[in-house]
């Protein structure tokens, strides 16, 4: 599986969709799965949701979003539909076919027939074959507005704002784009509206990984948009902010569900990179991050916090002193350090086992490190480190899960999600930081 797609909630029960490969490793063709849920934390996966069937989606049924209909209790999805035409050039700009393609449910699961509402012909001669990911809203007055992430022949990543007055025909708005190169694609546009201000959320390709910034392959980020997402045209580049700085983070979709709070969901994985993200021989690769309540702190920075859903499901606290080693049973937990004073490691696994990860504020940077060695080294994947420039700690929220690990640093101001495949069965902690520290179980 890949990308989030179509998240939503209907009557009370979420949809989360998702890129899914069945017939992977053999062939990569996409279709969308689908889970349901009715707390964000337990989950059915009944069956594949939408999978390709018509000429414009032969190749894959691509990432998009679903806006349910008011009074309806139905749900209206849109992806990108791809084909790779006989005579494609492997590698070039126009390799593919990108419709956009609408179908509407009314249980979540069986689709209806597929409408094209916009094909290749439909776009403005500016841009080439990359044009995807729609992401659709209606306003306050019940206009319909698209994202579509796109490639400039230019080779420039930007955003295509399209209106309709029933989404189904669309018309070119205006471009938003960034006033200096900031990649040369950007996939996956969505918007977070928060406290009256617009953020356009943007993956961009091709920027060049730095010492403390952009050191994934891709990149998943933000931009504020000062005038909004109906008026502004150009982005600073300079504002972008990346959501996640761990080794596998993606693709980020956000919704505003049924109680009114915006939530973010990413794929905790990456693709075309030189790591790898799960071991050899799994029959099932990659995983969605937690569902992330987005607000904004004081300075107008976008935070994310796990859901309060999750906080119900904590039993069992322990103290986690300072030193002291603590073993958890089974290789779930949440992990809170608060009132940190100063520097310090946060370590989880053990040194005979040698799977080592590590969390460690020194010299004003916050590092998430696989520590060297042979078994060390199995359990990374051949992950080293992330880096970022912080200051200070204040508290530090950790959430294990089996193989998925996210840090929240500072309120949710910093987060690092990663993929861990530790070699024992019970997780094995070690804080040096003076704080207060508890570990609960999740129920
Ligand atoms: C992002 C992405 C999207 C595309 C999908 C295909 O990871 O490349 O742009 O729609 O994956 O699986």
């Amino acid at each position: 599986m890949n990308d989030p797609n179509g998240l939503s909630q209907v009557n009370g029960t979420y949809h989360f969709y998702f890129q899914y490969a069945p017939a992977w490793p053999e062939d990569d063709t996409k279709w969308w799965g689908h889970a349901t849920s009715t707390d964000l934390v337990t989950w059915t996966t009944p069956q594949a949701a939408i999978q390709p069937s018509c000429p414009q989606d032969a190749d894959g049924v691509y990432s998009g979003c679903a806006v349910p209909l008011e009074g309806a209790g139905r749900l209206r999805a849109y992806y990108t539909g791809v084909r790779v035409p006989e005579d494609a050039r492997p590698h070039s700009q126009h390799e593919h076919d990108a419709s956009q393609i609408v179908v509407e449910t009314a249980d979540g699961l069986h689709f209806d027939q597929k409408r094209v509402v916009l094909s290749p012909q439909d776009y403005p001669q500016e841009v080439c074959s990359h044009v995807r990911d729609p992401k659709v809203w209606r306003d306050g007055e019940g206009v319909w507005w698209m994202l579509l992430g796109t490639r400039t022949r230019d080779d420039l990543g930007e955003v295509m704002v399209w209106r309709s007055v029933d989404g189904l025909d669309w018309h070119l708005d205006h471009f938003v784009r960034p006033d200096h190169d900031l990649g040369y694609m950007w996939e996956c546009p969505n918007l977070a509206q928060l406290d009256g201000h617009d953020f356009l959320a943007v993956c961009p390709q091709g920027l060049q990984s730095e010492d403390l910034r952009w050191q994934n392959r891709w990149q998943a980020g933000y931009l504020p948009l000062k005038e909004g997402i109906y008026q502004t045209q150009e982005v600073v580049a300079d504002d972008f902010v990346e959501w996640d700085h761990g080794f596998d983070f993606y693709a980020p979709q956000i919704f505003v569900d049924e109680s009114g709070r915006t939530l973010l969901v990413g794929w905790m994985g990456t693709f075309d990179h030189v790591y790898s993200a799960a071991p050899e021989g799994l029959a099932w690769c990659h995983s969605l991050t937690l569902p992330r309540q987005l607000s904004l702190d004081a300075d107008g920075r976008i935070i994310q916090r796990p859901v309060p859903e999750l906080d119900a499901r904590r039993r069992n606290p322990q103290d986690l002193a300072a030193g002291r080693a603590h073993t958890q049973e089974g290789l779930v937990a949440d992990l809170t350090l608060m009132d940190i004073e100063g520097q310090g490691s946060l370590v989880l696994g053990t040194q005979e086992e040698g799977d080592l990860l590590s969390l460690t504020l020194a010299d004003d940077l916050l590092s998430l490190a696989f520590l060297e060695g042979e078994a060390a080294q199995a359990a990374a994947l051949g992950r080293t480190h992330r880096t970022i420039p912080c200051t200070g700690l204040t508290d530090l929220r950790l959430v294990v899960d089996g193989s998925t690990v996210e840090v929240y640093a500072n309120g949710g101001t910093v987060v690092f999600s990663t993929r861990w495949f530790p070699q024992g069965e019970d997780l094995a902690l070690r804080s040096s930081f003076q704080a207060q520290g508890t570990v609960y179980q999740l129920a």
